[in-house]
């Protein structure tokens, strides 16, 4: 369960946000059974409760970049992946993680100027994260199942 958003912070983005917390949360049906997709999805979660829970200015933006670091080495590794089992969705799973790395990167400038909105938080963690891995992730989980029953047995490092 995710903190919710220091006094402070309410204070200086002049917004409240006592109804994120709740859909923060990580679930079991966010698993797509590849054990490092999944290891780093919950690490995402984690980097998003991180940024949410920020005492103030100065940890906010260091939260923010290792969500951005972090989220371009995720896809990194999917990518690997996606090569390595020849994935016939790659070319249109590869421009969606282009277009969401834009919208990390815009999250996080938003984040720096101080022109964070509740909208743009749900936005980002709703549609980006939770909507990506639900739909692009899942169908990838899927094939990988379909034709790699045994492929957590020879994990990419
Ligand atoms: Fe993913
Ligand atoms: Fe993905």
């Amino acid at each position: 369960m995710v903190k919710s958003i220091p006094f402070e912070v309410r204070l200086v983005y002049g917004i409240q946000f006592e109804s994120l917390p709740m859909k923060l949360d990580w679930k079991d049906s966010y698993k797509t059974g590849e054990a490092g997709i999944d290891r780093q999805h919950q690490g995402l979660f984690d980097d998003v409760a991180k940024v949410l829970a920020a005492e103030d200015r100065d940890a906010l933006l260091l939260c923010t970049m290792a969500l951005v670091r972090n989220t371009q080495a995720h896809f990194e590794y999917e990518e690997k992946v996606m090569r390595r089992i020849v994935y016939p969705g790659i070319a249109e799973h590869f421009k969606e993680h282009t277009d969401l790395m834009g919208k990390v990167t815009a999250f996080s400038e938003r984040v720096a100027n101080e022109t964070l909105s509740q909208a743009d938080i749900e936005e980002f963690v709703i549609g980006w994260l939770v909507g990506h891995i639900k739909s692009f992730d899942a169908k990838l989980a899927t094939y990988i199942w379909s034709f790699y029953p045994n492929w957590n047995d020879g994990l990419l490092k």
